[in-house]
């Protein structure tokens, strides 16, 4: 079985942009959306749209790959009826966030820390099965556990239990917020007590996290986040491994400053009027530098401009210098 690659649903980082570009570089088998919040309404169409615009063009970002509207909320009902709104208008397969650790989201019991409560986990997702249509798929995603792992199987038995059809694990708990390691091979365990297919999430910033997730988690299909930003090649660099293929490294003055200038354009596409464009691109440089030391040089350009047609001129002639 090949390998599938998720890229990873990233409030307020991985929003339809940047899934367009990162799904154009290629790798990718699927991507999620950032969560849509659920709470005593009913959202609109244009609610639903705004979060997830590839409803619009069949779940599909710009280069075909599909992609899934996760949800997050605590009650069963109206997560039920809007997930069943987001089908009417479009949507074909629903994630449900039980990993969010956000204090504002876990104040209103959304997200993580639902992970206390394995009877409302499975309640959740339980009633989300019933009522979709059979065709639509219901899968998961959630962290090890609120404070501690205790409860790590439980919740993951009651998701499988409660019906979805798999079952992403980001490798830690919510009060191990992002920092490393990554439990790995607490995936594996939670792949030995239930019987649907589990994504192992957490860490994979290189080919070689790759080939240790894949090891310690015994998984077949991964999940990349924060890795599949900083460096934006990678789960190109992923499908060429697999598949034997000489591994094309990016460079940061040919590719990727193609890549920058696209997602610039098309946040410009977006949203031109506003501080998206600077705003975005500057988040997206910030996380870069990390990898690349010509990431450094280029925000350090652009860190105190905020007119887009400066920032294009910018970028325009850091690439031809
Ligand atoms: C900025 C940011 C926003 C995130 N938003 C979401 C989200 O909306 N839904 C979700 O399930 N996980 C969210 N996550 C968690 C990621 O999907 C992923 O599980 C986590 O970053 C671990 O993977 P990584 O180490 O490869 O980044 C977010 C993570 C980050 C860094």
């Amino acid at each position: 079985m090949e390998t599938k690659l998720i890229l990873a649903p990233m409030q307020g980082l991985c929003d339809d942009v940047m899934r367009d570009l990162l799904t154009r570089i290629g790798g990718f088998d699927e991507c999620v959306s950032e969560f849509v919040r659920i709470t005593h309404t009913v959202h609109s169409r244009s609610t639903w749209l705004r979060h997830v615009p590839e409803i619009a063009t069949h779940n599909r970002t710009f280069a075909g790959t599909p992609c899934t509207v996760q949800i997050l909320g605590s009650d069963a009902n109206m997560m039920a009826i809007n997930a069943l709104e987001a089908v009417r208008f479009g949507a074909n397969k629903i994630d449900v966030n039980f990993g969010c650790p956000a204090p504002t989201v876990n104040k209103h019991k959304g997200g993580a820390i639902l992970l206390q409560e394995p009877d409302l986990v499975y309640q959740i997702v339980k009633t989300l099965r019933d009522r979709l249509p059979e065709h639509i798929p219901l899968t998961a995603k959630m962290r090890l556990g609120y404070e501690n792992k205790d409860l790590a199987l439980e919740n993951a038995q009651a998701i499988a239990a409660g019906g979805a059809a798999v079952l992403t694990v980001h490798a830690r708990t919510k009060v191990e917020g992002y920092e490393p390691p990554a439990h790995w091979a607490w995936v594996r365990k939670i792949q030995q007590v239930i019987d649907i297919p589990v994504v192992a999430n957490g860490d994979v910033f290189t080919l070689d996290d790759f080939i240790g997730i894949r090891r310690e988690s015994g998984c077949e299909h991964i999940m990349l986040g924060r890795g599949a930003v900083m460096r934006p090649d990678l789960a190109r660099q992923i499908r060429q491994f697999e598949r034997g293929e000489t591994i094309q490294i990016a460079e940061f003055n040919h590719e990727i400053m193609n890549w920058i200038r696209l997602f610039f354009d098309l946040c410009m596409a977006k949203e031109s009027n506003n501080k998206y464009p600077v705003a975005r691109l500057k988040q997206w440089l910030g996380m870069m530098k990390k990898v690349y030391p010509e990431a450094t040089q280029l925000f350090d350009k652009i860190r105190i401009l905020k007119e887009s047609e400066q920032v294009h001129t910018v970028l325009q002639d850091f690439q031809a210098a």
